[in-house]
């Protein structure tokens, strides 16, 4: 085992990138070392995402190109072991094993703890599989190695799983029950980030503000986890507009270092899509909710993940997602066309029965006015003062840096002398629907910035 590579790469949702990096350590934990490049690896791993057909459709490529990868090692007589991982594993794990031998190992988001033992049984030649789902496991114990977020920024898992069962998604089968990890391996892994020089954390979960461990709330974790450091920035990731108490928006409001920025998925503008899609609300009580939000937090930022052309969505209907959006005018927005997937109660109950040019037609219809909204929205950010923590160097420019306001907009400026994990008071001069440009004005804090912003 020792003396091996490996690689991973990584597809879908912030929680697969989380969980990579506890791969990564239980592999390091095992003496294998990391391999900069799949070409150059003993073992690649693919962790894979199935929210949606094209997601998949990329990995199949990529395990594709990696079988002709191993075809060259061996050519040169070096084996290379590819190891499925993720929620693919879970949903179409005797696919892998059969199809043309892409694959030798499938391991589901449950059994990570497994991987070394099942690299084992692999060596032998033949193939291993472990996709038990589990009720308890949160990987709590475990340090993850942090490969995203440039020392700046990390993942912090709180819970896994998911019980909402929303009709159309395939999470609830791929990751399973849901579960909250105990507060203090949250509170510690934060605490430890602190030390090591983290100044942004985003706690993660399918659903939040569900979160429940021995008595401690979301909100309870969240004021907690604000004190440890008054200079780490809290983010959290991804709330249901289930529940969402106003205790929660209080302690959002209160502590300066838990950002203004809430992602509350809609998933659609019409009640009686809604109720299709499983989701427990109506338009209009989610309406209210960001109107609470909007009062409780006077300077919130809001984002959505939205559903284009789900079964039986009329023309009527589409337009009632077309007013949401232009009512609530998020700063950010996900947009999808509906993808079927099988096992859902939408696979089950409801036909897919809007043609895919329609699907798409109307995703470019809310993209578009969602593009106009964000321009108008960035518009009015020039000449307002931002505190914006460095994450590296811009993509189009070496003399440019780039970073985040607590709204979570992104931020381009002169690198002058400031550096990756600083905080930079900035003022915005100017706009895109993606981006800000701004001034940098001086090397700042989260304290000493809100104070001036309090006294000012
Ligand atoms: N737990 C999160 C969502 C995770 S999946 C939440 O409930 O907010 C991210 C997004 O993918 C969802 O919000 C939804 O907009 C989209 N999605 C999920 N299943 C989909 C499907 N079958 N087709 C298209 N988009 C889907
Ligand atoms: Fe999927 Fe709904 Fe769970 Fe989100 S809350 S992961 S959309 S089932
Ligand atoms: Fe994809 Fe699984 Fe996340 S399906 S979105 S990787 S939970």
């Amino acid at each position: 085992m020792e003396n091996r590579t490996f690689f991973i790469e990584t597809y879908g949702c912030q929680m697969n990138f989380a969980d990579s990096e506890i791969v990564n350590s239980i592999l390091a934990e095992r003496g294998l070392s990391h391999a900069e490049e799949p070409e150059t690896a003993d073992v690649i791993f693919i962790n894979t995402c199935s929210i949606r057909d094209n997601a998949e459709r990329r990995v199949w490529d990529r395990l594709k190109y990696f079988r002709s990868v191993r075809r060259n090692r061996r050519k040169e007589g070096k084996d290379q072991v590819v190891g499925v991982l993720g929620c693919m594993a879970e949903r179409i794990r005797e696919k892998f094993l059969e199809k043309e031998k892409l694959v030798d190992l499938v391991v589901g988001p449950d059994a990570y703890r497994d991987i070394p033992r099942l690299l084992d049984e692999v060596t032998d030649g033949r193939k291993a599989v472990n996709v038990l789902l589990s009720l308890e496991e949160t990987y709590a114990d475990i340090t993850p190695v942090r490969t995203t977020g440039n020392g700046v920024s990390a993942f912090v898992s709180i819970m896994r799983g998911c019980d909402n069962m929303c009709s159309f998604c395939v999470v609830p089968f791929t990751r399973g029950r849901e579960r909250s990890r105990d507060a203090e391996s949250i509170l510690g892994e934060i605490r430890d980030l602190s030390e090591r020089g983290y100044k942004e954390v985003t706690l993660l979960g399918q659903n939040v503000n569900s979160y429940s461990a021995e008595g401690v709330s979301f909100a309870d974790l969240m004021y907690r986890a604000s004190l440890i450091d008054p200079e780490m920035r809290i983010r959290f990731s991804t709330s249901h507009p289930k529940d969402f108490p106003d205790d929660l928006l209080r302690v959002i409001h209160e502590q300066n270092n838990i950002c203004k920025y809430i992602h509350i998925p809609a998933q659609s503008g019409n009640s009686d899509v809604l109720k299709r899609m499983r989701r427990p609300y109506t338009r209009e009580g989610y309406l209210s909710l960001i109107d609470n939000m909007r009062t409780l937090i006077p300077d919130v930022s809001l984002s959505t993940d939205i559903i284009t052309g789900f079964c039986g969505e009329t023309e009527e209907q589409h337009q009632d997602t077309m007013s949401l959006m232009a009512n609530v005018e998020y700063d950010l927005a996900y947009m999808f066309a509906y993808s079927e997937r099988e096992r859902t109660l939408a696979h089950r109950k409801y036909e897919d029965d809007i043609p895919e040019e329609v699907k798409k037609r109307r995703l470019s219809e809310i993209i578009e006015q969602q593009m106009a909204i964000q321009e108008k929205n960035n518009l009015k950010e020039i000449g307002e003062r931002h505190l914006v923590l460095v994450e590296g160097t811009s993509k189009r420019s070496d003399e440019q840096l780039c970073g985040r306001t607590d709204t979570n907009k992104m931020v381009i400026f002169d690198r002058k002398d400031f550096e990756p994990g600083d905080y930079v008071e900035v003022e915005i001069t100017g706009s895109s629907s993606a981006t800000l440009r701004a001034r940098p004005v001086k090397k700042s804090s989260i304290t000493e910035f809100y104070n001036q912003t309090v006294t000012a």
